[in-house]
């Protein structure tokens, strides 16, 4: 187990480039086991939960070579699609396994997905979604297997625009017989990386990004060689990072529409930005508050920014109501804020967060990835020393996070 230590109140200043985005990465890992051969994946962030998957993969007879953020993986010899319960068992993305192994295998054994405690994370939109393209799946104690001698593509509408269940169902119809449409489909930016990625390999996908995804089912895809998209979650991170210390950033390798939700939200509490292929913000001394923040899926304002900025409007001038639409218990970072200082309420989905003058340093720990890099945030903002316990939750997301953030002034170390 690590922590970070972290002393406060450095002003943040520089230029940093963003990696690879981990969400998409994942998806796109597993999508090249839609064909055998060699896939080449290039802009591919050095994660534990990229690792992991790694680890998956080899286990049922991937060759896979990860060096300067590129990923080869040769999945000619794929013997298995038994997958490892303990591995799978540490990400959530594991669930897509199914999607993409169903069509070539015909049977999969998996168990339940993990990842973040951030609620209780159902799987019964990927398994609705995966049955009505005629796969067979059973759920005995914790365990799932899938079979299917044949994919029939369908049209299914989801009852919540999840990311991951319009991911899976991408997957598995790309190799079904006939059409798929998926209604009220996530719209974010790495289901149109899928998308693009998937008809780099043959598949017939369109709308992607949109609510309403179609895929033409076709008998084979190949493999093919593809760039990941920017992290927009660790983009938001360092954006809010800077804002916190009143410092300013600069941001390479960015695409300055998947981070519209963020911008919009970080203009109004006062920050300055421009973007002239790179993003450029200055933040002022103190920010105001922003009365109200609510968690939606995409265009919507991310949940996966939710703790960042709430630990941001911790030391704002004014009240913020912030409401989480997206999961159920996704406040575990406030308890922690508290510890530093913070003044939040929470009932329910909402918390309401009153700034305060400062922080103070103090002993928090990170219970999930988010979560943790949002302490780190306001340890860069307190008084005194910050230790974070439980760094690991933080590097599961962010490639050198305590790296980028001395690179940028901070004074943050790994223990
Ligand atoms: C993905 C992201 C995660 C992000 C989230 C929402 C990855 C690896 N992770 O997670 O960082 O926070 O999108 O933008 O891409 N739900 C169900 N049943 C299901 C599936 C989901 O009820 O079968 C619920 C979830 O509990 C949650 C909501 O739908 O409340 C959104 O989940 P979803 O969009 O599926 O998120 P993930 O794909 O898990």
């Amino acid at each position: 187990m690590s922590k970070y230590k972290v002393s406060g109140g450095k002003k943040l200043s520089g230029s940093i480039e963003i990696g690879g985005a981990k969400n998409a990465a994942l998806p796109i890992i597993i999508a090249t086991l839609l064909a055998r051969g060699i896939s080449i994946i290039h802009n591919c962030p050095y994660l534990e939960d990229v690792n992991i998957l790694i680890e998956i993969l080899k286990e049922i007879g991937c060759k896979i070579k990860y060096e300067n953020h590129t990923l080869v993986i040769d999945t000619s010899d794929v013997y298995s699609t038994d997958l490892s319960f303990g591995l799978c068992e540490k990400i959530r993305p594991s669930i897509l396994l199914i999607g993409a192994l169903i069509a070539n295998y015909g049977i999969v054994n998996i168990t339940y997905p993990g990842g973040c405690e951030i609620g209780p994370r159902p799987i019964d939109l990927h398994l609705k979604g995966l049955r009505a393209l005629n796969i067979n799946i059973k759920e005995l104690h914790g365990i799932i297997n899938a079979t299917s001698s044949k994919l029939n593509g369908n049209e299914i509408l989801l009852d919540y625009p999840s990311v991951g269940a319009t991911e899976n169902i991408m997957l598995a119809a790309c190799l079904a017989e006939g059409d798929t449409i998926i209604r009220n489909a996530a719209k974010e930016p790495e289901v149109i990386d899928l998308q693009n990625f998937l008809n780099l390999m043959g598949a017939n996908i369109s709308g992607a990004g949109t609510n309403y995804i179609y895929i033409r089912g076709t008998d084979k895809l190949n493999p093919a060689e593809y760039s990941i998209i920017p992290d927009r979650v660790a983009a938001g991170t360092y954006m809010i990072a800077a804002a916190i210390t009143g410092g300013e950033i600069e941001l390479k390798n960015v695409i300055s529409e998947h981070l519209q939700p963020i911008i919009a939200k970080l203009k109004e509490c006062g920050c300055m930005i421009t973007s002239n292929g790179n993003l450029f913000l200055r933040a002022p001394a103190k920010v105001k508050a922003l009365d109200i923040i609510r968690t939606l899926p995409y265009p919507g304002f991310p949940t996966d920014l939710q703790a960042p900025i709430m630990a941001l409007m911790s030391i704002a001038k004014g009240t913020t109501i912030i409401t989480e639409t997206v999961f159920e218990n996704r406040f575990n970072h406030v308890e922690e804020l508290k510890k530093m200082g913070a003044d939040i309420r929470v009932d329910g989905r909402i918390a309401v967060v009153k700034g305060v003058e400062s922080l103070c340093g103090s002993n928090v720990t990170a219970k999930d990835l988010r979560g943790g890099a949002a302490l780190v945030l306001a340890g860069l903002a307190a008084y005194g020393e910050t230790i974070v316990d439980k760094s690991e939750h933080i590097d599961r997301g962010y490639e050198c996070f305590d790296d980028i953030l001395r690179d940028l002034g901070a004074e943050i170390y790994k223990i």
